[in-house]
């Protein structure tokens, strides 16, 4: 399958990325493959090795970061893309409902339970599941879930019969899934029968070289929807998105440049002040809109050291309108120091460059 790096592409995608599965035709432009990063080329080309086998694949990425998207495009280019694509969020729901959810009940399994009930390991049968925020189950339900991988087969929830399923399962995590079965919340015998192929998302600070890609496909898709003409990001505006760490990753974005073709002007070029109700403090406080909150206390974003050098340099930077002497003085560092750490971290703004000799 194509990889999708061109705008133009991405524009036809854009139609259909969101329709409904039960319209689409064909399998090559589903989801919207925007990236230029090469830890993604890698992810697409191994899924385009492993969709046609019937292996369980195990998608772990922050929240945000593409792994349901991801989970459709192996789904779509597997054997059973015509097949039922069923899929269910373990975190949403209580063990016992889940366990209805995922293994149906018969009439009378429980109060309430007034009809027999299928579920979605019957209802994905021929097709795929994905599983989605695998790291939140209950351990008994693991279990459950180990015994269908197993066996192709499972009974209701207070059923006796056996209930045969050729289901293919995708899982998909926010939680470092070792360190859980470690912590001993997730079953190692579960985790080594998920873990035959992982893929590792990485998160959006990590493939800076996707942002402003993605910001724009967003712009014009949402310009498009919105039939309004927008323009483009202003130079300000792209240093801001470009230097925001994203906590909330793709799906932040997308509901960032989402506002900011609403509340534009037609024609007129997206400014800081578009981006949220509070322009750059917004970026201050890490991408939440804490310009109240703030006052009364310090939220920090993340605890990743690295995360919060780049956030603390960030500010102090805005702050000195990205001048780097002023910017190190407030941060009580040398400039050669500060210099050397917006190197490392691959900070840039405009004006640097239009200085540089
Ligand atoms: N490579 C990409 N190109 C375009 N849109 C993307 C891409 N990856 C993710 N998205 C979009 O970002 C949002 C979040 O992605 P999602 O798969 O739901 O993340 P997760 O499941 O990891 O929380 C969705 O709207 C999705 O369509
Ligand atoms: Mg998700």
């Amino acid at each position: 399958m194509e990889y999708i790096n061109d705008l133009q592409v991405a524009e036809k995608a854009m139609d259909i990325a969101d329709t409904p599965q039960s319209e689409r035709f064909g399998f090559e432009l589903y989801y919207p493959k925007v990236s230029r990063s090469p830890e993604i080329q890698k992810i697409y080309g191994l899924i385009s090795k492993v969709a046609r086998s019937n292996a369980t694949v195990l998608i772990q990425g922050e929240t945000g970061s593409g792994k349901e998207l991801i989970a459709g495009v192996i789904q779509s280019q597997s054997l059973r893309a015509k097949n039922p694509y069923v899929t269910v969020n373990c975190a949403a729901l209580p063990e016992q409902l889940l366990e209805s959810e995922l293994f149906g009940h018969e009439k009378g399994a429980f109060t309430g339970a007034y009809t027999t009930h299928i579920g979605k390991f019957e209802q994905a049968d021929g097709g795929t599941l994905f599983l989605d925020e695998i790291g939140d189950m209950h351990p008994s339900t693991q279990a459950k879930i180990l015994r269908v991988l197993q066996n192709q087969s499972f009974t209701r929830v207070g059923g006796q019969k056996t209930i045969n399923v050729d289901v293919r399962v995708i899982t998909a995590t926010n939680k470092d899934l070792w360190e859980e079965m470690e912590a001993g919340r997730f079953r190692a015998d579960l985790f080594y029968r998920l873990n035959v192929v992982t893929l590792h998302v990485p998160p959006l600070r990590e493939r800076r070289e996707d942002i402003l890609l993605l910001a724009d496909y967003f712009r014009k898709r949402f310009a498009a929807e919105m039939k309004k003409n927008v323009g483009p990001f202003s130079e300000e505006t792209k240093q801001l998105l470009y230097n925001h760490s994203w906590p909330g990753n793709i799906r932040e974005l997308r509901n960032l440049i989402e506002r900011a073709v609403l509340v534009v002007n037609s024609n007129q070029d997206i400014m800081p002040k578009d981006l949220a109700m509070t322009g750059k403090d917004y970026f201050a406080a890490g991408g939440r809109d804490r310009r109240t909150e703030e006052r009364k206390s310090v939220t920090l974003p993340t605890l990743d050291l690295m995360e919060l050098e780049r956030h603390a340099i960030t500010i102090a930077l805005m702050r000195s309108k990205w001048v780097q002497k002023d910017a190190a003085q407030l941060l009580g560092i040398s400039p050669r120091v500060l210099n050397y750490k917006i190197a490392q971290h691959k900070i840039s703004h405009d004006s640097w460059r239009r200085n540089a000799v």
